[in-house]
């Protein structure tokens, strides 16, 4: 391990580079000043921890302790008289900033030094991070001296919970997580439209209604944190340095009250809790009264649960014009003579804003709450461009950078290269205001992030977002690197789940090859030591199940589950293969007009397909589907089975009809049936649909041929498609 290896050329004392190179000790985010010492100081059974005695020094005491105990086996004993101590935390009115702290290890001893409980917090985290990974007896620190404190005080990272649930198992977990890197605020978005996540007691149905979602596949989706459970992991974070903020969407990402509540839209038409993602136009109606007294009541309860000076607002993706068609909003309007729905915007932020200040509470929202007018003591959380940021410092507000930190970006587009090379603050603008720029924020949005894959996302980029946090001059990304891949032995250690650099986890690419009629799936991994575990009956698979690296051949038709595993650890969820039986298996295919060159997916390689962007699907859009299939021989046939794809979002439609038609020279054809098909546009459900025909009795054929004819008509000015993924012949 390095530090194993650094303690020992130390022991040595006789290089140069020993000394005074702060990436021999692999801490992150690299402290502020940092000098290397002589020796080490050994963790010895019965040593002390000496803290002052009031109860949140007594605590930390106790945290170092049980982190010490569980990661080297040594039992200490915490006292509360100064000198008895072999590691003291000690009070130091003398160190100044905000947060910051003194840590001095020697071979005598190991003193933390803050001027209040926050810097001794810190302090115990980095001497955690100086702890030796592996068993050695004597486990040892080296012998350092560090000065440090951090670059702004707002260190967050958000997660939404709303679009996938977490369990308040999952939170704590990475609250841990953060602490140790010397975050200090936990956003918490807590409603969006796929869901209400927290128990309010004056509106039950907020939860027990617009908690859940029911899936395409008719699955209940969902799940909520009581009040019992918020206080506790407020207090779980608390006592971690970490200040939870809540968020609570408004006016708009709202569906899931709405479908609770549908008084609260401007139609009131009731909707029930979406299932896709997007921006809807279910938003909440600023010109009834009745919509304040609901948010009033809620954050009644919201502020009581988090003692947290801000409440996060949301208001952002606000899709205003539905407040244009709305009588109360515009009579709103008209009377307080605010301008379009900009202005009712602005009001009702505003509004909102006054109701929290009666509270004590300050105002933060996403930077559409800028639109018609924001009053200079809300906070503003960039996350458009740096263009917002300029109105906002501007207009006398302060900020918390988002925008270039968005964890849901894949990693191919976000590197932890590229995210640790540029540095977001080095902006003069925020230079002239840096009173102003609170500090950033990394948000997990969770359309695809679930309580499976969101380490993946979050680490390993969360260590070079915590540098950009807390040290304004670690610029060097190799010297980066070695303490993040020094850190990545300790959370692998932890069972962290933490991604590639600057790779997919893995990558799967399924394909049928008619010369071997086999399927290969070839897997594209991230890390080496990566391995895929599968099972071939649709259950799911653990690091039990047997496993391949790069290549999985199968010369049978079978449900394939595959998830990757490094050891024990699930990287990510699984995803299923289905390869069916098809007595065209590898035929070819010719068609009327070819399929686009986007989607051309192999109609006869045994694959169905599951989303549209899967690669197994063949669309059209500017012609009707004509396809031949040659079996190159008579061949007797029982079924014809074609499948197509809704999709309506994305402009993928079922055909108007099906027509099956047969032919022993692929020139004079019989038409078998012709199935007619009612298309609904407005049906936004994905589905795959089956469209099968059975003649009356077993059929000889060489040649079969679908036409399937498109809807054909535009929807909002954009031509629609024919998706198709297998015509499989029985
Ligand atoms: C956001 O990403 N809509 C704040
Ligand atoms: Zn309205």
């Amino acid at each position: 391990m390095r530090l194993k290896w650094v303690t020992l050329l130390a022991g040595l004392c006789v290089l140069p580079w020993a000394t005074a190179n702060a990436a021999q000790f692999d801490i992150v985010p690299e402290p502020q000043h940092v000098t290397a010492g002589h020796g080490v100081f050994e963790l010895q059974d019965g040593g002390r921890i000496a803290a002052p005695a009031n109860a949140r020094a007594q605590w930390i005491a106790g945290f170092l302790r049980d982190k010490i105990k569980q990661q080297t086996d040594v039992d200490l004993k915490i006292v509360t008289t100064p000198d008895e101590g072999r590691i003291t935390l000690r009070i130091d009115p003398s160190i100044k900033g905000n947060d910051a702290y003194r840590l001095d290890v020697t071979r005598k001893g190991v003193v933390i030094a803050a001027a209040d409980d926050r810097g001794l917090f810190w302090g115990v985290e980095t001497l955690r991070q100086l702890l030796p990974l592996q068993n050695e007896t004597p486990p040892t620190i080296p012998a350092v001296s560090i000065q440090d404190a951090p670059r702004y005080a707002w260190r967050g990272v958000m997660l939404d919970t709303a679009r996938h649930f977490y369990p308040v198992d999952f939170i704590k977990r990475q609250i841990d997580l953060m602490a140790y890197y010397k975050f200090d605020v936990f956003h918490w978005h807590l409603t969006d439209d796929q869901g209400w996540r927290i128990q309010i007691k004056q509106y039950p149905k907020l939860t027990s209604v617009g908690a859940w979602r029911k899936e395409a596949d008719g699955s209940r989706y969902g799940g909520f944190y009581t009040q019992a459970q918020i206080r506790d992991v407020v207090a779980y974070a608390r006592a971690r340095n970490i200040m939870v903020v809540p968020e609570i969407e408004m006016p708009g990402h709202t569906s899931a009250a709405i479908a609770a509540y549908p008084e609260l839209s401007c139609s009131g038409k009731q909707i029930t809790v979406p299932t896709t993602w997007g921006v809807f136009r279910n938003v909440d109606c600023v010109g009834k009264d009745g919509t304040f007294t609901f948010l009033d009541n809620v954050l009644d309860e919201v502020t009581k649960l988090f003692p947290s000076p801000y409440v996060h607002i949301g208001g952002d993706e606000v899709p205003e014009g539905v407040w244009a068609d709305c009588a109360s909003c515009q009579a709103l309007a008209k009377e307080k003579g605010l301008q379009g729905e900009a202005g009712l915007h602005s009001y009702f932020v505003k509004r909102i804003q006054q109701y929290l200040a009666g509270k004590g509470k300050a105002l933060i929202g996403w930077d559409e709450i800028m639109e018609g007018g924001m009053d200079p003591n809300a906070i503003v959380e960039i996350w458009r461009g740096p263009q917002e940021a300029a109105k906002a410092l501007a207009n006398g507000n302060r900020i918390i950078i988002a925008g270039p930190f968005y964890l849901d970006t894949p990693i191919d587009r976000m590197t932890l290269k590229d995210l640790y090379r540029t540095d977001p603050f080095d902006n003069p603008l925020y230079a002239k205001h840096s009173k102003q720029v609170l500090g950033g924020e990394a948000p997990l949005w969770s359309e695809r992030a679930t309580p499976l894959n969101a380490d993946a996302r979050l680490y390993p980029r969360l260590l070079a977002i915590s540098e950009h946090f807390w040290n304004p001059d670690a610029h060097d990304w190799n010297d980066f690197l070695l303490r993040a891949r020094g850190q990545e032995a300790w959370l692998a250690s932890r069972h962290v789940a933490y991604g590639p650099e600057d790779k997919d986890i893995v990558d799967y690419h399924l394909s049928f090859n008619p010369t071997y009629k086999r399927w290969r799936l070839r897997a594209t991994r991230g890390f080496d030591d990566l391995r895929l575990h599968y099972t071939l009956d649709g259950s799911q698979p653990t690091a039990g199940s047997p496993s391949f690296g790069d290549v999985l051949d199968l010369y049978a038709p079978a449900t394939l589950t595959v998830a990757p595993f490094r050891g024990d650890v699930q990287y990510q969820a699984s995803q299923t293969f289905k390869m069916v039986p098809n007595l065209a298996l590898g035929d070819p295919v010719t068609f009327a007009t070819p399929p686009s060159a986007r989607y051309s997916g192999d109609l006869t390689d045994g694959i169905l397909g599951s989303q549209y962007n899967d690669g197994d699907w063949a669309g059209w859009q500017d012609a009707d589907m004509d396809a031949t299939i040659d079996l190159g021989n008579p061949t007797e046939l029982h079924a014809i089975d074609a499948r197509f794809l809704q999709n309506a979002q994305d402009w993928i439609l079922l055909p108007r009809s099906v027509s099956f038609e047969v032919s022993g020279d692929g020139k004079s054809w019989t038409t078998l049936k012709t199935i007619p098909i009612t298309v609904d546009p407005n049906d936004m459900r994905p589905a795959i649909h089956d469209i099968t025909f059975m003649p009356p009795s077993p059929i000889v054929t060489r040649y079969v041929r679908l036409v399937a004819t498109r809807y054909g008509q535009p929807i909002n000015g954009i031509q629609t498609w024919i998706f198709s993924d297998e015509i499989i012949v029985k």
